[in-house]
Formats: C-alpha cells, sequence, structure tokens
C-alpha cells in the first residue's frame, strides 16, 4: 500500500510518500512571503501553493523512487485551514486520484497533529493524552485507537502559537515568531518577569491566551514605551515561554491524572518549542509517566502525518467500507464508483 500525502492548509506546502515500510520522503516548502507583513495574507497563500505544489509533489514522488503508477491513494488535508490554501490542495489530489483512478482520502489536519507520533514510535500504549498545540489550535484529547478520541480541553480564546506569534509581533521579531521567541528565549532567564498563567487553576481542562497577550502588550508599553533594547529580548522571550509551557504542561498532566492515563503525546508547531519540551519531561519523570514528542520536522505542518492518516485509513478500509473515499468516487460523472486499484 502506497499512500501519497499532500498538505496545504496554512503557509507549508508539503507532499510525502508512506508505504508498508514507512515514511519514504517528506517533502515541505515554507512561504516566507509573509513574514514581512507580520502574519499570514491568505490570498498569498493560495498563490504561493499554486506556485509549489506540483514540484512538491514531483519531488516527494521522486525521492520516494516512486511512481505516480505505483500509488494506491492520495490523503489530503480538507480541513481545517485556510479556504483558499485548502482549495490548491485537495483539488490538485482530487485531479490525481481522477486521473490515476485511485481513491482521494480527505484528512483533518489536527487528526495529523494527533497522531504525528506514530510516525516515529510503534510503541505508544493507548489510551493516551494527546495536546495539539500550533498556531490555530490548543486542544487536549483522549485517544482511545488511531480512529477514536475525545476532545476533553480547548482554548477559549487564542491558541498557543497564536500567542508566541503576536508576542514576537510587539517585540518586532517577525513571522513565524515562535521560533524566534525560542531560540533568545533560550539564553535569557525564565523568572526575570512573571506572565499571566490564564486559567491554570482552573479545575476545567481549558486553556486561555488571549490575557498573556494583553499583559505583554501593557508591560511592553509601560517599561519599554522607546522600544525593547536587544540585550533585554532573551529575559522577556524566556518569560513568555516560561508561563506559556507551564500553562501547557498543568493542564495536560491533570487531564492524565483525571483520566488515569499514563501516556502523553505533543504535537504541533508549538511542540518544537524547548522549554515546552523540556517542562514536559521534567514534569512526566515526577509524575512517572511517559511522554513522547515528534521530531522537530514532524511538529510544523508537513505531508508526512497526512500519508500516515490516510495509509491507516486505507489499511483499515482495504476491501472494505470505502464511504469515506472521495475525489475519483465522488468526481465520476456518470455516478459510479471508481474501481479502487489493488496491489499485492
Ligand atoms: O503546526 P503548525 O506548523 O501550523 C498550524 O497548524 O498552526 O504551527 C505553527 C505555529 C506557529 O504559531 C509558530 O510560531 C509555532 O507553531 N512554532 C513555535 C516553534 N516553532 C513553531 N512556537 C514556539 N517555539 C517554537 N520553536
Ligand atoms: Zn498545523
Amino acid at each position: 500500500m502506497t499512500v501519497l500525502g499532500i498538505e496545504s492548509s496554512c503557509d507549508e506546502t508539503s507532499a510525502a510518500v508512506y508505504t508498508d515500510q514507512g515514511l519514504l520522503s517528506n517533502i515541505v516548502s515554507s512561504q516566507t512571503v509573509h513574514s514581512k507583513f507580520g502574519g499570514i495574507i491568505p490570498e498569498m497563500a493560495s498563490r504561493a501553493h499554486v506556485e509549489h505544489i506540483s514540484r512538491v509533489v514531483r519531488t516527494a514522488l521522486e525521492e520516494a523512487n516512486c511512481k505516480m503508477s505505483n500509488v494506491d491513494a492520495v490523503a489530503v488535508t480538507t480541513h481545517p485551514g485556510l479556504h483558499g490554501s485548502l482549495i490548491v490542495g485537495s483539488n490538485f489530489a482530487k485531479g490525481l486520484a481522477l486521473s490515476h483512478n485511485i481513491p482521494a482520502i480527505p484528512v483533518n489536519h489536527i487528526e495529523g497533529h494527533l497522531y504525528s507520533p506514530f510516525l516515529e514510535f510503534d510503541d505508544i500504549t493507548l489510551p493516551m493524552i494527546a495536546l495539539v498545540v500550533s498556531g490555530g489550535h490548543t486542544s487536549l484529547f483522549h485517544v482511545e485507537s488511531t480512529d477514536a478520541y475525545e476532545v476533553v480541553g480547548n482554548t477559549r480564546d487564542d491558541a498557543a502559537g497564536e500567542a508566541f506569534d503576536k508576542v514576537a509581533k510587539m517585540l518586532g521579531l517577525g513571522y513565524p515568531g515562535g521560533i524566534v521567541i525560542d531560540t533568545l528565549g533560550q539564553k535569557g532567564n525564565p523568572q526575570a518577569f512573571s506572565f499571566p498563567r490564564g486559567m491554570i487553576r482552573d479545575r476545567n481542562l481549558d486553556f486561555s491566551f488571549s490575557g498573556l497577550k494583553t499583559a505583554v502588550r501593557v508591560f511592553l508599553a509601560e517599561h519599554y514605551p522607546q522600544g525593547v533594547p536587544e540585550q533585554d529580548l532573551p529575559d522577556i522571550c524566556a518569560s513568555v515561554m516560561e508561563a506559556i509551557a507551564e500553562v501547557l504542561v498543568v493542564k495536560t498532566m491533570k487531564a492524565a491524572k483525571k483520566r488515569g492515563v499514563r501516556t502523553i503525546a505533543v504535537s504541533g508547531g508549538v511542540s518544537a518549542n524547548s522549554r515546552v519540551r523540556s517542562f514536559f519531561h521534567e514534569a512526566a519523570e515526577r509524575k512517572n509517566v511517559r511522554v513522547v514528542f515528534p521530531s522537530l520536522e514532524y511538529c510544523t505542518d508537513n505531508a508526512a502525518m497526512i500519508a500516515w492518516i490516510g495509509h491507516t485509513k486505507a489499511q483499515q478500509s482495504l476491501e472494505k467500507d470505502l464511504s469515506f473515499v472521495t475525489g475519483a468516487a465522488a468526481l465520476r460523472s456518470d455516478g459510479k464508483k471508481a474501481k479502487r486499484k489493488t496491489r499485492g
């Protein structure tokens, strides 16, 4: 079973090939056009996907030493994300599926992040608590299997990644700012300033990061009306990182305790953060639970995680119900289902 995965939900154009032997390629083309605007311009993102998608898919196939005629299904992110960006990837996938008479498998982007640790770990014990923490989402899940999970907590306002990006913008650090805050923060004192840990003591498992954003804005206006001198940036970044990491860890540990679960997975762009990772490792060791993170390349948006889901879904449905399949089948104008190729 060979699955081509395509991801284009935000500002990364990505394609990957996943087979029964594992991941064979994962090509990610990141858009740099947005950095000077301090955030993503959706129209520009869609245009950049159109520009790069053919090359990215071709390179992923070449690197995997695979031809389209060997691909059994195309998995593609269909939601959630920027509509214009999603349309580029899903139409490209449907076109490929239609022309090669193979299924196109719709994949939820959050599920992609949620299960991304499975790309590298084959010994994860379920059930687990999974934290998906990215630029668009901060959610906690109780995961029972590779296709059954329950949302147990969510952000009430901003996502943690959004808080990182907004703070970076206030500090004049460009977009995306999470990684810049991380790099600077590693050189600073995390106790230098105390920023709010939203909802940390609440009994529920929800998050709130809008208060932190406002607190940083007020703090900067009060202490640095002329702008922050370069030498003070590390301490501010380290203190912001500490506040975000602490809330994420405390809430996730609370979820694990409530559900009596001893495995935790953390994924999504913010899971690349050095302090988030070290904070989780320290807490996990203290509480004697296992915490897993994807490697850095699979934390941020990538098609490998989409191809993995496609491969899992296709295997689960092999020769059974293919009603989850859109694309080739859905696009046939004569109403007949496209025949699915099976290879030995
Ligand atoms: O998963 P992702 O690539 O896209 C979404 O699904 O949103 O996550 C992107 C987010 C951005 O907000 C980015 O600033 C943040 O992840 N991010 C980081 C780091 N690397 C990426 N935040 C903190 N520290 C990092 N090292
Ligand atoms: Zn994402």
